[in-house]
């Protein structure tokens, strides 16, 4: 999926206004890698909403492919967020009563992906990530660098065309923000999937192609 954004402006608040984007534009072509850096309260996680169809720009427009995504309505937006985005957080936000299986297959469910295809892309994904042996485990077993990588398979379970990533190893220690970034590349080169990443980390930042600094409301390449 190709992402663009054009003259962005995101203001917080009509009181006492805050203006986190300041016309802000950038392309990022279909497969691309990028990372996002810049010091805490720049709006890194404000634009990763954006792109996420989580929220709307104040100003400003966002295409996926040639469709304007930006203002379409709650409906057309949650089906987007389903189908074509796949998201991943800092604190992996699954379900810990449930099994590594069933939290992977939870999206196909809600997108009504018959029972068959669910199976086949959950033994797919979690080969994938190396936790076929887990597969029944409820998450809460788990340590923090699995529920990552389960994370990334959840994120891709109905095929999206763009990954987002906030601080996905931010709470991770060394060895496994390698591995949870190790499967992000892999995941990024072999399903061509459109990856944006925000991170503090220079070391996860250099796993992209090109590193963007946020600062002032605006991108530096
Ligand atoms: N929903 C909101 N309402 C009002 N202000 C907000 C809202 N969300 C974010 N902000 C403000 O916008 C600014 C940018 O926040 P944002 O969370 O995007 O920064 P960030 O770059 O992700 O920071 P961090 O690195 O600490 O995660 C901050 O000043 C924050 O307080
Ligand atoms: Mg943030």
């Amino acid at each position: 999926m190709r992402v663009s954004l054009t003259g962005i402006h995101k203001i917080y608040g009509k009181t006492r206004p805050t203006k986190v984007l300041d016309d802000l534009s950038m392309t990022i072509e279909s497969g691309d890698f990028v990372a996002i850096t810049g010091p805490s309260g720049s709006g890194k996680s404000s634009l990763l909403n954006l792109l996420g169809c989580l929220d709307s720009p104040t100003f400003g427009q966002i295409f996926f492919d040639q469709r304007d995504v930006s203002r379409a309505p709650e409906a057309v937006r949650e089906r987007i967020r389903l189908q074509h985005i796949g998201f991943v957080f800092q604190n992996y936000q699954l379900l810990p009563g449930l099994t590594v299986q069933e939290n992977v297959s939870l999206p196909m469910q809600l997108a009504g992906v018959r029972r068959g295809e669910r199976l086949a892309r959950v033994q797919g994904l979690l080969t994938m990530i190396g936790l076929q042996k887990q597969a029944d485990q409820r998450i809460g077993t788990l340590s923090g660098g699995q529920q990552q990588k389960v994370a990334v398979a959840r994120a891709l379970a109905n095929l999206p065309g763009l990954l987002l990533a906030d601080e996905p190893t931010g709470s991770l220690d060394g060895q496994s923000t390698l591995q949870v970034m190790e499967v992000i590349r892999e995941v990024n080169r072999s399903r061509s999937v459109t990856t944006i990443l925000v991170t503090h980390d220079p070391q996860v930042a250099a796993y992209a192609q090109k590193v963007y600094r946020l600062e002032n409301g605006q991108l530096h390449g």
